[in-house]
């Protein structure tokens, strides 16, 4: 378990490098899994909007209205430097609040945000594990990359579910480990041996990219985690390796 202070500290100070190295030791993998992620909430929040447009009784709707998700408002937590807020700004979600631990990250992505002159996100330094908003607000969150990090991933999914509306969307992006021996015995070499080279290299820190992969080897394997975001109150849960196991999608309404 990290500590919140540790993890705080360490990502204010890499977050001037986190954008350039987390796609050099990707090789740009990151952006292409962050896409997938945000293609299937939105596809989500498109159902689920058509799905309350048809059973309301009174209300005729048009094609154009049943594509649409005029109304959805998206939490992204551990939004970091904000990639993955953009993101979902950009496929056109009305209103995206991310929030961080890190002034140092929340920073670098309000200098993002204001360059590329997008208006429908907001930012704040909040602590996952206790949120300031009111209970049933937001109709999905997203998560890249971020659970790992957390204290207490069970206090943290308990406050999601909190604040996600009856049958909100959580979805969560995280690295993991694959489960072939060869591309284990390769990941292990890279991620154990030439990543922390790099990043130390890159961001002068010499603790963070050896924390980094010691927290995507300790995160709890697929089928334990999955019973962690039940015990936490979701539903449906399920998830998705992508590129050969090397990150996941867990899903839980
Ligand atoms: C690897 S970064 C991911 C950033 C971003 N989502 C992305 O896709 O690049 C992990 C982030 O989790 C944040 N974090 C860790 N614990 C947190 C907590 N309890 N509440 C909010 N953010 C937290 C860190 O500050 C860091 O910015």
């Amino acid at each position: 378990m990290a500590e919140k202070n540790f993890v705080r500290s360490m990502f204010d100070n890499i977050a001037p490098t986190y954008d350039k190295l987390n796609h050099i030791l990707s090789l740009n993998i990151d952006k292409i899994w962050r896409r997938k992620a945000v293609k299937r909430i939105v596809k989500n929040l498109k159902n689920s909007e058509s799905e309350n447009l048809k059973s309301s009784q009174f209300l005729r709707f048009s094609n154009s209205q049943i594509l649409s998700f005029s109304n959805s408002q998206v939490l992204d937590v551990a939004c970091g430097t904000a990639d993955s807020t953009i993101a979902l700004a950009k496929a056109g979600i009305p209103s995206v609040t991310g929030i961080d631990i890190s002034e140092g990250m929340i920073n670098v992505g309000r200098e993002k945000i204001s360059a590329l002159k997008i208006n429908n996100i907001n930012l704040k330094v909040e602590d996952c594990e206790n949120l300031s908003f009111d209970d049933n607000t937001f109709d999905a969150a997203f998560i890249a990359f971020g659970i790992r990090n957390f204290e207490d991933k069970k206090k943290g999914l308990r406050e999601l579910k909190r604040v996600l509306k009856d049958n909100g969307h959580l979805l969560i992006l995280e690295l993991s480990v694959p489960q072939n021996k060869i591309l284990l015995s390769l990941y292990k070499l890279y991620f154990l041996n030439i990543l922390p080279f790099i990043g130390k290299k890159i961001s002068g820190d010499d603790k963070a990219y050896t924390y980094l992969p010691h927290s995507v080897i300790n995160f709890p394997k697929p089928k334990e985690f999955m019973q962690m975001m039940e015990e936490c109150g979701f539903k449906n849960v399920k998830q998705k390796a992508l590129t050969f196991g090397l990150c996941r999608i867990y899903e839980g309404f």
